[in-house]
């Protein structure tokens, strides 16, 4: 609502759009948000896609996991981020369990929408995940897929870890690339993994990529908000960048990544794998 006392003339981002940036190799910005005064701060950097993440159960909450985060959660969190935006797209995670068969996958996504503003949902996997994408895309909810180190699955995997290092677990990741893309999603999310992989997926898909640890030649780049304000208690993962540090404010801070990413100068291979 406030947001309307700015002038911002910038058109909004839709679905269809990010497949049009991706065609035209415009790259996609965007990072997590929690609330409304930072969600404000975000469009008016000009970020185009504006996650409400999971990730909250660590940053906001303290959790070691984002497996406590609840639907109830979210929504909450959701609703505050969807009075900060106009321009920039609000997507949403569907948290730990919330999709675990077709019938909560529904429920969870109509509240992130109808109640929560969002325009996109997020979930992890792929195996038995493409059915509930399936399911959701027919039902004009747009999703967003996340493969690599998906943090919902951490205790599987042993632990925050890169994935898809060797070839048969990265003929593996390409492998559920396409499917997820065959299912319905209209976007992927590549966290920590390799920088040539990434490439090698996000050339052969024709949804775009976002990559978060994924290198540079993904379609576009997101991060943790908190990890780039450098205000995460504990050490920054080795993909993130405290832009903070070399800029005045927070709003120079947000610009100056939208830039770096925009112009391909992050991430460097120094936040690569
Ligand atoms: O929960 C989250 O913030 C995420 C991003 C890091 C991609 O999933």
């Amino acid at each position: 609502m406030y947001v309307e006392t700015q002038a911002i003339a910038r058109k909004p981002i839709t679905v269809p759009a990010l497949k049009v940036m991706k065609r035209e190799g415009r790259k996609i910005v965007a990072l997590t948000a929690y609330d409304a005064s930072f969600a404000h701060q975000l469009e008016v950097a000009g970020i185009d896609l504006v996650l409400v993440g999971d990730s909250l159960g660590m940053v906001v909450q303290g959790h070691d996991s984002t497996l406590p985060v609840t639907l109830d959660d979210m929504v909450y969190h959701c609703t505050m981020v969807c009075r900060g935006l106009r321009a920039s797209m609000l997507v949403a995670d569907l948290p730990f369990m919330s999709y675990r068969n077709i019938g909560h996958a529904l429920q969870a996504s109509a509240r992130l929408m109808a109640e929560g503003g969002a325009v996109m949902v997020k979930l992890e996997g792929a195996g038995w995940v493409c059915e509930i994408i399936q399911h959701l895309a027919e039902r004009e909810v747009p999703v967003c897929a996340h493969l690599g180190l998906t943090p919902q699955s951490v205790h599987k995997l042993g632990g925050y870890r890169v994935q898809g290092r060797d070839e048969e677990t990265a003929e593996h990741l390409l492998v559920e690339a396409r499917a997820v893309q065959q299912a319905g999603a209209s976007l992927l999310v590549l966290e920590a993994v390799p920088a040539t992989l990434a490439q090698r997926i996000s050339h052969e898909l024709v949804i775009p990529t976002i990559g978060i640890g994924a290198g540079a030649d993904c379609d576009g780049q997101i991060l943790v908000l908190y990890d780039i304000l450098g205000i995460t208690p504990g050490k920054r993962p080795r993909f993130s960048k405290d832009f903070l540090h070399d800029h005045g404010s927070i709003q120079e801070a947000l610009r100056a990544y939208a830039e770096d990413v925009r112009s391909s100068r992050f991430p460097t291979p120094d936040h690569c794998y």
